[in-house]
């Protein structure tokens, strides 16, 4: 079934007739496809769950490629970023054509999928702009991080949940709790694996969050652990090149307080939330099990 949202992708870019676009959209590495998927379990049997798929994961994608721009990151799933090899202006680009042609594609849609996916790029865009303005200081509000991963990444997870449960006759609502709750999840094991993964697992430097001014769950957790000097010292390396010491420390630290585990039953948290709004479902617990177990 994936095979068809690959290939309904490379149709969708084919269609967008400019050769040197699909040539760099051909260089991106396509990722877990877990949006597409997460609908492909939902709907099955829906002749156009491939095509929704393939919407959400060109919206996806161009959300990354201007990510990048704004993190001004290198690595991309190990491989060079469409930003450093090409410069912003061609990433900036190459994502309005990908969620431009996304967004043609979703007018096919009933309206209540076309609007719940179309209001979730728009709160993605606010998460991203609220994640760059709290990178700015060193944010302790648990809420407001919590708030601002809710916008950035599980909204859209959300939005495929509940459209993919329109598109099979299932209850949209019980869905959507499920999808929010499992890209909650998604994005605090992203937190931790930036955490305790190395660079070669990553595709990026490791503690990179920390050094973009990023205080996710763990450090928002570890600094309301540490004494007062160490306080200090994690503010000091806080939107810093990390040296090797104070990824030592850190790390060390973290261990201490054991703010992994923490954030991991967090992360738990959540899943059985997300499991409790729609019951058993085999499938759809293999999924939460993949993002909770998985190392990059
Ligand atoms: C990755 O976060 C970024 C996102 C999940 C969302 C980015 C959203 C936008 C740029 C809004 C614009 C949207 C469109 C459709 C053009 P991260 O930086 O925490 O994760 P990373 O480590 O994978 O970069
Ligand atoms: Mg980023």
């Amino acid at each position: 079934m994936l095979e068809n949202v690959e290939t309904l992708i490379a149709k969708l870019i084919d269609e967008v007739d400019y050769p040197h676009a699909a040539d760099l959209f051909k260089k991106l590495s396509g990722g877990k496809r877990l949006r597409a998927r997460l609908i492909l379990t939902i709907a099955p049997s829906a002749p156009s769950a491939p095509l929704l798929g393939a919407i959400v994961e060109l919206i996806h994608a161009a959300s990354l490629l201007h990510d990048d721009v704004i993190d001004e990151a290198q690595l991309r799933r190990g491989v060079a970023s469409v930003n450093a090899t090409e410069g912003s202006k061609t990433a900036i680009m190459l994502g309005d054509i990908l969620y431009s042609k996304a967004f043609s594609e979703l007018t096919a849609f009933d309206p209540s999928i076309s609007r719940a996916v179309a209001e979730s790029v728009t709160r993605l865009s606010v998460g991203e702009m609220m994640d760059v303005s709290m990178a700015e200081n060193f944010n302790t509000d648990r809420e407001l991080y919590l708030k601002m991963l809710y916008l950035k990444t599980a909204t859209l997870i959300e939005a495929c949940a509940f459209s993919a449960a329109v598109l099979a006759g299932k209850d949209a609502s019980a869905h959507a709790i499920y999808g929010k709750n499992l890209g909650l999840a998604f994005q605090i094991v992203d937190d931790i694996l930036d955490i305790t993964s190395d660079e070669a697992t990553l595709g990026k430097p490791s503690l990179n969050d920390f050094s973009e001014g990023k205080v996710t769950l763990p450090y928002i957790d570890l600094y309301e652990r540490l004494e007062n000097g160490d306080k200090e010292r994690l503010i000091a390396n806080h939107g810093k090149v990390l040296s090797e010491e104070e990824k030592g420390w850190i790390r060390s630290k973290m261990d201490e307080f054991r703010i992994i585990e923490h954030s991991y039953s967090h992360a738990r948290a959540l899943c059985d939330e997300a499991l409790e709004a729609i019951g058993e479902d085999p499938l759809l617990r293999a999924i939460i099990e993949t993002v909770i177990q998985r190392s990059h």
